[in-house]
């Protein structure tokens, strides 16, 4: 018996498949179809794959071509899979010619003629593109970030920039500059929002009244109640309104909390996060009104781990901050205690102090280690008392997280659901709530002069 291999993605199964499979099937009398996984889709690139793996899975077996199927999990897996079922042909479509013939080595190696016209990445983009306008703040490295990120994701264009950073217009000179936010706004089908913490409230609400979608960076508004009022905007208008914070979309952050709600290290009692960075702008500047100070910038990515593990409901928050006495809304370093039932959780946050930048959390049974900065995570560390036990962890993580968080957008607003999966409103809200606690004043306050020792 002759037995073929062939391996694809299979999204929204098409005659470039059918075809490929019929003459696959055709080699031989076994016919072995690997499907990849979606995290091995991810790993190697594609992460706009339309289907879910079941999906795609159906779509094979529907055409009664294959004989058995099987799914493609790692790099290097063929060698395995064809030594494991005795393949005698691996075969693919001839966009792959030359790539797999490594694989002469173990069997025979047969490129199929691809059909021409049709593929899965153009069903995908015929879809209706979103038009998604850019909005920043002076501080625009981020914005420019996004807009960068944006030609990767399948569904999406970018309809114009908005920001007076005039080194972010320079670099994406291919983008339309709109000069203000309702031109662009106009132009677009969705906002990414990251102007000024306080200003946020007032520009998603315009988004939103405008019928635009909003991804907004978070803190989404500096006052809970106000945050309730946009989401329940959204809700009525029937549009996505999505915080963003990359890191909880990244594979390994996603991980993490799965092994922790397993039990891994046990019980969870005490979550600390810290985050820091240096100041980028002088005090005395103009532009360093515009700055966010490192509870906005900061405040979000830690506290999200301690919500999501702990859930939003502590007790208590306690905040200390070292206040720029040159500008009293700007906190050089600040670092929150929180209260729980039955936990403990701490946050270090910093623009203009450096310090490790983890998050570990403890348990009754081991701890887990995210090293600096983990809120680029790629990689993590469960640790147990006896080291032996101890396990690694590493993901793919393309473009910090924010490729994903785009994708998430997009898929949100195709399905008019929000993926709550990932940063829910009660967790939105209560990031919004306690930083309001620091703008209400319920905070102990240190006074710091930001001056540099002397005979530096
Ligand atoms: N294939 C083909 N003819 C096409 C499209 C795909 O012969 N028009 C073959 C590929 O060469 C591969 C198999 O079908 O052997 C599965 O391809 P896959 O990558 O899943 O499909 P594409 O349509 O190429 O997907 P994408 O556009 O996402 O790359």
């Amino acid at each position: 018996m002759t037995k073929v291999i062939t391996y694809g993605t299979y999204d929204m199964l098409h005659y470039g498949h059918v075809r490929l499979l019929e003459r696959a099937k055709a080699l031989g009398d076994y016919l072995i179809v690997g499907v990849t996984s979606d995290d091995f889709d991810k790993a190697r690139g594609k992460i706009n794959i339309k289907e879910s793996l079941a999906e795609r899975v159906a779509g094979v077996r529907a055409t009664g071509l294959a004989d058995q199927i099987i799914i493609e999990e790692y790099e290097g897996q063929k060698i395995d899979d064809i030594r494991r079922y005795g393949v005698d042909i691996f075969t693919v479509g001839s966009d792959w010619i030359g790539r797999f013939d490594y694989l002469k080595e173990f069997c025979n190696v047969v490129y199929l003629e691809r059909t021409e016209g049709v593929s899965s990445t153009a069903l995908r983009s015929s879809d209706r593109q979103i038009k998604l306008g850019l909005f920043g703040a002076r501080e625009g490295r981020i914005l420019s970030k996004y807009c960068s990120e944006c030609r990767y994701v399948n569904g999406l264009e970018v309809a114009g920039i908005c920001t007076p950073d005039q080194e972010v217009r320079e670099l994406h000179a291919e983008a339309t500059v709109f000069e203000t936010y309702d031109e662009l706004l106009d132009a677009s089908d969705a906002a990414y929002i990251i102007s000024r913490p306080e200003l946020h409230y007032q520009h998603v609400k315009k988004a939103l009244e405008r019928g635009k979608h909003a991804l907004v960076e978070m803190p989404i508004t500096l006052d809970s109640e106000e945050c309730g009022e946009l989401y329940r905007m959204a809700r009525e208008r029937n549009l996505i309104l999505m915080p963003a914070i990359k890191t909880a979309y990244s594979t390994a952050y996603n991980r993490l909390l799965l092994l922790l709600k397993s039990g891994k290290i046990g019980r969870v009692v005490s979550v600390d996060a810290t985050c820091t960075s240096l100041r980028e702008v002088d005090p005395t500047k103009e532009e360093f009104q515009d700055v966010w100070n490192s509870l906005c910038a900061w405040g979000p990515t830690a506290m999200l781990p301690i919500f999501h593990i702990l859930g939003c409901a502590y007790k208590r928050a306690d905040i200390t901050s070292l206040l720029l006495e040159k500008s009293r809304r700007y906190d050089a370093f600040t670092k929150i205690d929180f209260l729980y039932d039955d936990a403990i959780a701490s946050i270090k946050v910093g623009r203009g102090v450096k310090s490790e930048g983890e998050l570990i959390v403890s348990g009754t049974q081991g701890y887990l280690y995210v090293p600096a900065p983990w809120w680029k995570t790629d990689y993590f560390e469960i640790r147990y008392e006896n080291a032996e036990n101890n396990r690694r962890y590493f993901y793919q993580l393309d473009g910090e997280g924010i490729r994903y968080e785009l994708v998430a957008f997009v898929k949100a607003i195709a399905s008019g659901t929000e993926e709550q999966y990932y940063i829910s409103e009660e967790v939105a809200t209560s990031i919004s709530q306690t930083i309001s606690l620091f703008y209400s004043g319920k905070f102990t306050e240190i006074q710091y002069s930001g001056d540099e020792p002397k005979g530096k």
